[in-house]
């Protein structure tokens, strides 16, 4: 599977295997170092390089230790996060991601890039839902492999992970997912099997989890009889750090490598005490020996032995650029009901901005996923940049998130394997004096407001709340923000809302009072000024919601019927009915639906047809762009039964296109359906609330 000459590579590998002493195997398949296996350098084989993470290249720590090394020649570029991309709906864009990644993982001399992160988004609360593209398969493998291919272009390994159904931080190391295997299979899995199958990736890393009672790190049914038997995976198997807890179950799992967090690396599972196991007997040197295999042959694959490897590069102009042109379409338009956005750079003169969020950078934040920016355009910067010296521009904090004691020489990541690692917290831990000082900041900001014609108000989430080892409580918004809103609205009712987020924030309180919405995500380096072009009208938005923005987290299967939070097991009893297929199919309101986004122009649908042709379905559309202003729009492709059983969703997306039209341009476009049968009937549209149903188009071939 792994390409035409996988076979010969294999045989060399297994030569080069029969010179090496088991000392020398064993160095090669547990971690030496936090980031690194033993190299043998006596037969020229280096070690294998691994860093973080989905967003960029992860700055450099010390060998054994969680600290920063401090230097300052690790900056990258900083991209946006896997959600941000998923809401391009921009396959292209995808690569590009995936291109800039492996470049700048080769550039920084690394083998494996940790990534990208492809769990569904099972629950609106999980704490690293920012790293993941959408609670929906088919979305999130179209997403995952271009960006796959574009890494390894560069001869840098992608590492698709957590392999499998790791969709909550809560209790993250032990907890026993319990689902069907059906709800597997079609919800969970299928972005891992592209991601093998067309993406090729080199390397699949474990999850913490466990499911049907094993680890899922060495699990014989995910990785022996699923990757391995059933989808025939040759590449190599990394643990989650801390991720392996028995040497036999690892070693016979499938499992090539073993990392974690802790620096007693003789000790970990799959070093001495996988020696000594084999020392006495009690397993077959040979099972190390197909581990080792697979690691040469990714070696190989790399270019790690023969020298002909390129080099990579990291923080050019053109990566920057290309971090720009997925922000620019990552932006969503969720509400502009009197269309007052865009805004007029022109005509405003004075600007109110208020919102901890228009000044605050995240790339340093949210766990494993964190970034070492060369630089992070916030949102106030992006305005200003953008209006220049002619407005003047005010700004206000009108909210501000929790005040810890840092603690600057403390690395989570260290202790991350205590207490199960993961933990689910409430987000509003006031004390009587940040309640007193919170009161003053949005009085200031509300008085303002008033004085204010033009306001924008750019608040939402952090890394407080989106993070690795942590899920929320619920989805309210934090630091008492619904209050500001609430009386920003009543203040200056033509305020714009910008929420920036990973995940979706109940908006119940405000939402039918404001006019103006827009949804940023952690949006990468250049996310300030692309939000900034959307809001004054040098870019037409285009993004679309990657997830439904449920109105509470109750309104969400996993919560509604299912658990999830401190419990031993998190049973999956929604099955199949995982974000839009349950809201549908129990009829169930979001606030904003799965595929919503607005533009500022207009697009007609004025024909949408099924065709049929050598085995394969399309739906062949003409679309028009009625507005005044060049966009781009995602027409969405969904399936369902004619006849609709209880088990079965309404429908499912299935396929997608973005297309760019200017102004009073009209296109046809033919866009494949995966899976369609007779017994389907097939929706096309821009949202999963606006879809016409497409008849067969008869006649022509
Ligand atoms: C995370 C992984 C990450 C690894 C290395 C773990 O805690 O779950 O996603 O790649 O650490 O930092």
């Amino acid at each position: 599977m792994l390409n035409k000459n996988n076979f010969e590579l294999r045989k060399e590998a297994k030569e080069l295997m029969h010179r090496m002493t088991l000392d020398e195997k064993i160095g090669m398949i547990h971690g030496a170092e936090l980031f690194r296996t033993a190299p043998v350098e006596r037969l020229g084989i280096p070690a294998l390089t691994m860093s973080d993470g989905p967003m960029g290249v992860r700055q450099e720590f010390e060998p054994a230790n969680w600290k920063s090394v401090g230097n300052h020649d690790d900056y990258v570029t900083y991209l946006p996060c896997n959600s941000a991309l998923a809401a391009t709906w921009n396959r292209k864009l995808a690569r590009l991601t995936g291109e800039v990644l492996g470049a700048e993982a080769r550039g920084r001399g690394k083998d494996v890039i940790l990534g990208p992160g492809v769990n569904i988004k099972r629950s609106p609360l999980c704490g690293r839902n920012f790293e993941y593209f959408s609670e929906d398969p088919f979305l999130t493998k179209e997403m995952a492999v271009p960006y796959i291919i574009g890494v390894q272009n560069w001869d840098v390994a992608a590492c698709v992970k957590h392999f499998a159904a790791n969709n909550q931080e809560t209790q993250r190391l032990w907890v026993d997912v319990k689902i069907d295997e059906k709800a597997l299979r079609e919800i969970y899995l299928p972005a891992f099997y592209d991601a093998v199958q067309k993406g090729n990736a080199y390397t699949v890393m474990g999850a913490y989890n466990k499911i049907y009672g094993e680890h899922c790190c060495q699990s014989e049914f995910l990785l022996n009889q699923i990757l391995r038997k059933e989808w025939g995976y040759e590449g190599v198997v990394i643990s989650d750090w801390g991720g392996v807890h028995d040497t036999e179950a690892a070693v016979n799992s499938g499992l090539d490598i073993e990392m974690s967090v802790t620096d007693n690396f003789d000790e970990y599972y799959m070093a001495e005490p996988l020696k000594k196991r084999i020392e006495k007997g009690e397993i077959s040197e040979k099972v190390i020996d197909e581990k080792v295999i697979d690691i040469l042959v990714l070696m190989k694959r790399l270019h790690m032995l023969d020298g002909e490897r390129k080099s990579g590069t990291y923080n050019t102009p053109e990566h920057r650029q290309a971090a720009l042109d997925v922000a620019r379409e990552s932006v969503v338009l969720l509400k502009n009901s009197k269309e007052k956005l865009p805004l007029s750079p022109e005509k405003t003169k004075e600007l109110l901005v208020i919102g901890e969020n228009a000044d605050l950078m995240h790339a340093l934040g949210g766990g494993s996923a964190e970034i070492k920016a060369l630089y992070e355009i916030t949102p106030l910067m992006g305005i200003k940049m953008l209006l220049g010296g002619n407005t003047k521009v005010t700004y206000v904090k009108g909210y501000c998130q929790d005040l810890k004691e840092e603690n600057k020489d403390k690395n989570w990541q260290a202790d991350s394997l205590e207490n199960g690692g993961g933990e689910m917290e409430s987000v509003n831990r006031a004390d009587e004096a940040l309640t007193r000082y919170r009161r003053l900041l949005r009085e200031e900001a509300v008085m303002k407001a008033r004085e204010f014609d033009q306001v924008i108000f750019i608040g939402g989430l952090n890394h407080e709340q989106d993070c690795e080892g942590n899920d929320r409580a619920d989805m309210k918004l934090p630091y008492e923000q619904d209050l500001l809103i609430e009386e920003l609205l009543e203040a200056n009712p033509d305020t714009v809302i910008v929420m920036v987020g990973g995940s979706p924030v109940e908006m119940g309180r405000w939402i039918d009072r404001a006019n103006s919405v827009i949804w940023s995500w952690y949006a990468g380096m250049e996310g300030g000024r692309a939000l900034a072009e959307v809001l004054f009208g040098r870019t037409n938005p285009s993004g679309k919601l990657p997830e439904s923005f449920y109105k509470t987290h109750m309104d969400c299967s996993a919560h509604a019927w299912g658990n999830f939070g401190e419990k031993e097991t998190a049973d999956y009893a929604e099955g199949v009915f995982v974000g839009y297929r349950y809201l549908e199919a129990y009829h169930v309101e979001p606030e904003f639906c799965f595929g919503h986004g607005l533009s500022y122009t207009s697009f007609v649908y004025e024909s949408a047809e099924l065709i049929k042709e050598n085995g394969k379905a399309y739906v062949e559309c003409q679309i028009a762009n009625t507005g005044k202003m060049d966009g781009k729009e995602t027409i969405q492709i969904y399936l369902g039964p004619k006849e609709r059983t209880v088990d079965l969703p309404v429908r499912q997306l299935k396929g997608f296109e973005k297309v760019f039209l200017k102004s009073g341009e009209k296109k046809k476009l033919r866009i494949e359906i995966e899976g369609y049968s007779e017994n389907m009937d097939v929706w096309a549209g821009s949202s999963l609330n606006e879809l016409k149903m497409c008849a067969e188009k008869k006649g022509e071939p």
